[in-house]
């Protein structure tokens, strides 16, 4: 029987909390998760959002793009991480084609989301283009979160990981669609790689808050691939990653000492037998 009751549980981070946070001008942490065991490590030491992110396709499966990625995929990861969550508001991405054909296969991509995965909101990339979309999964009494700038499921419209919206033109755009987002109802909006003054126009002008990567320190929270910032992908190096471990390097020595002990017959010793 658990001894923690009700009052002693730290209170669960909802889409409100966090558009009131930005009201109290607190910052908003978010980190992606795509399994329980990291997914309760990253609740655990007290993060405001998960992001159940299709860079899973990345990260767990080694895809080049994130453009693989299927509902059944995102499906999988999403429910491990809700298993694991107590606190942290948990936001799981549309993967790439179930929301972008018709408004009506996005609400159902989005409710399945939401009771087969018991995420509690679901991010989709784009602006202007997906508003009747929005509307529709708000309307349903979903809770979105929008994403714009570098938009990694139209890799191959860019054709480049690059920054985005550093022209005026694209700049101007970015800054309509995020208004735009904030009339169909999104909850937040996700700036990914785009120039820090834009982000912070950007910031400025809407109610709700905005969460960067590469978008600068005037956003309302931050957000970081979990993999990235522990240090355990060695070759990705983008200026605007943090790194707070070097869990490839722990990871190796860890492996490489185990395989030394079993080869030496170190391990198991007197005490890790019966
Ligand atoms: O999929 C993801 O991890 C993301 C973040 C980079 C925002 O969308």
């Amino acid at each position: 029987m658990s001894t923690q009751s009700a009052s002693d549980r730290p209170p669960k981070v909802t889409t409100q909390t966090v558009v009131e946070m930005k009201q109290q001008q607190e910052k908003i942490s978010m980190l992606t998760a795509y399994d329980y065991t990291m997914a309760k490590i990253v609740d655990q030491a007290g993060i405001d959002v998960i992001l159940v992110g299709d860079s899973a396709s990345n990260v767990m499966a080694g895809h080049e793009t994130t453009v693989p990625m299927t509902m059944d995929h995102m499906l999988y990861h999403a429910s491990c991480v809700v298993r694991a969550v107590d606190r942290a508001l948990v936001i799981a991405d549309l993967p790439f084609m179930s929301y972008q054909v018709t408004a009506k296969e996005a609400l159902i991509s989005s409710g399945r989301m939401m009771k087969e995965a018991g995420v509690h909101g679901v991010k989709l990339e784009g602006g202007a283009v997906i508003s009747d979309t929005i509307k529709r999964i708000v309307d349903a009494g979903i809770p979105v979160m929008g994403h714009l700038g570098l938009t990694p499921q139209s890799i191959y419209k860019f054709g480049t990981y690059k920054v985005r919206a550093k022209e005026e033109a694209e700049a101007d755009q970015l800054l309509m669609d995020a208004k735009t987002l904030e009339e169909c109802g999104v909850f937040s909006i996700v700036l990914e790689k785009i120039p820090s003054v834009l982000a912070a126009e950007v910031t400025r002008s809407v109610s709700v808050p905005t969460i960067g990567i590469g978008a600068g320190p005037e956003c309302d929270g931050q957000v970081l691939v979990l993999h990235d910032m522990l240090g355990l992908n060695k070759e990705f190096r983008p200026r605007f990653l943090r790194r707070y471990a070097d869990l490839h390097s722990t990871m190796t020595d860890a492996v490489q000492q185990y395989i030394k002990d079993v080869k030496s017959v170190d391990f198991p010793g007197k005490d890790e037998q019966y």
